[in-house]
């Protein structure tokens, strides 16, 4: 409000409602779009050694599995959800099997984790199996694999509205 010189929230929305382009900038404000591959690597840990396992458990060997992380910025946390059910079940038994649907209210966030390239900085926590395992060089940049990364459906929403599905993950205080 300061950066637009509105001293009240009732003149902001009619600021909001009279300059479409506001809602960018208060979305690129109040959005933080902070993430990592396997970010807070203990939940990570827990999550390979027990919650995985317990989820292919309860499946039939042939059954669909189907993953949501809401609030998925650009994409490192699904992709981290992708490469720990690969390691479980196998590339074929997971391309036929796991759908990881990404959402995120962020549109430029999810257009970033469509194309699944990055900094090869931000591969620091993953282990040194996944990378050789999951990621391919791009020129100096690195690549989730695009046959494994059809496996993951991203789509713009917000999680506050959204009940299509009954189980979610996401590590992020800000969407709790
Ligand atoms: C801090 S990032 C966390 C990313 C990832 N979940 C993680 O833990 O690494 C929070 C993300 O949640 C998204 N977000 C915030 N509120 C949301 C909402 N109501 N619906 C969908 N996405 C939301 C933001 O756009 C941002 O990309």
């Amino acid at each position: 409000m300061q950066d637009v010189k509105v001293e009240s929230f009732p003149d902001y929305r009619l600021l909001l409602e009279a300059t479409p382009t506001e809602f960018g900038h208060l979305f690129d404000t109040i959005l933080i779009n902070v993430t990592a591959f396997f970010r807070d690597p203990s939940v990570w840990e827990y999550i390979r050694q027990e919650i995985v396992p317990r989820v292919i458990e309860a499946r039939g060997s042939a059954d669909p599995i189907r993953i949501w992380t809401t609030g998925c910025s650009t994409g490192e946390e699904a992709y981290s959800v992708a490469m720990v059910f690969a390691d479980a079940l196998g590339d074929d038994d997971f391309k036929q099997r796991v759908k990881i649907y990404a959402t995120d209210v962020d549109d430029g966030a999810l257009q970033i984790g469509r194309h699944a390239i990055y900094d090869p900085t931000s591969l620091e926590a993953v282990p040194d199996d996944f990378r050789d395992r999951f990621f391919e060089t791009v020129n100096d940049h690195v690549a989730f694999r695009a046959d494994l990364r059809r496996s993951v459906i991203s789509a713009g929403t917000t999680s506050c509205r959204t009940h299509r599905f009954r189980g979610s993950t996401c590590s992020s205080r800000a969407t709790r």
